[in-house]
């Protein structure tokens, strides 16, 4: 990499630095929200309030808080936040692993735009989803990227560039991914920060599997082999 040695023991760290580079952008990305994420929210009109963990920039709480909704949204980036809070919305800093809220005082919790895999350990992801599910009184949803898309569409690509010597630009392998010790690990080279990326990309079961663990009765939104599943959580 440009003969720069890339330090990735403190994937958290940089994931941070990565958030607070994109909070600017994060809403031009897409001038409407994705028909999956649409056709999500409105499983929620039965809901009046709603948490959105990891919310970002607020872009789905605005649309929801525009369904007349009551929406308050939690992150732990200031730069997120700071947007969402200039478009009027509620919101304060929590750490999803740690939600300051009353046990079932949200009709439903979300957590959207593949934010949970932003969680580096697996404890850590599993220890916010138990919380989703303390806070809410009915629905826990949430979505990931889904592995088993990722896998034909930008694994084996990559797999077979590094075997030919050659990575796409801007998109690396860490080593101990290549080796195939963990295909779960996504890590991006972005060559502005000269820093490696971590994110968490889960299997459908996977995810469905832990949400379950956590006491919740799981149904998908849409189907295993697509691009983005949406699990929608009702408490037991
Ligand atoms: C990809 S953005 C998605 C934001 C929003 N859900 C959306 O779809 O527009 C992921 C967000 O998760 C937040 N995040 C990551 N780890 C978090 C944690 N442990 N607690 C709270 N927020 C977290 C980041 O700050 C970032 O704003």
């Amino acid at each position: 990499m440009n003969g720069k040695k890339i330090d990735i023991s403190c994937p958290e760290k940089i994931y941070w630095k990565y958030v607070q580079k994109v909070a600017p952008v994060h809403d031009s990305r897409g001038r409407s929200l994705p028909g999956s994420l649409v056709k999500t929210l409105h499983h929620l009109r039965d809901c009046k309030s709603i948490l959105d963990v990891c919310g970002g920039t607020g872009r789905i709480a605005r649309y929801l808080v525009k369904l007349g909704h009551d929406v308050k949204v939690v992150d732990l980036s200031e730069d997120m936040l700071d947007i969402a809070r200039r478009k009027g919305l509620r919101v304060e800093i929590q750490d999803a692993r740690h939600l300051d809220e009353q046990k079932a005082s949200y009709d439903a919790v979300i957590c959207l735009g593949n934010s949970l895999g932003g969680i580096p350990s697996k404890d850590g992801r599993m220890q916010a989803i138990k919380e989703m599910v303390r806070v809410s009184r009915k629905y826990v949803i949430i979505d990931c990227t889904n592995r088993l898309f990722d896998l034909p569409v930008v694994w084996l690509p990559l797999y077979v560039r590094k075997l030919l010597g050659c990575y796409r630009p801007g998109l690396r392998l860490r080593e101990d991914v290549v080796s195939g010790t963990n295909l779960g690990d996504i890590v991006y080279h972005d060559r502005e920060l000269d820093a490696v990326l971590y994110h968490y990309v889960y299997s459908f079961l996977e995810l469905r599997g832990e949400m379950r663990r956590a006491g919740l009765k799981v149904t998908a939104l849409n189907g295993m082999l697509s691009r983005r599943v949406v699990l929608v959580g009702v408490k037991r």
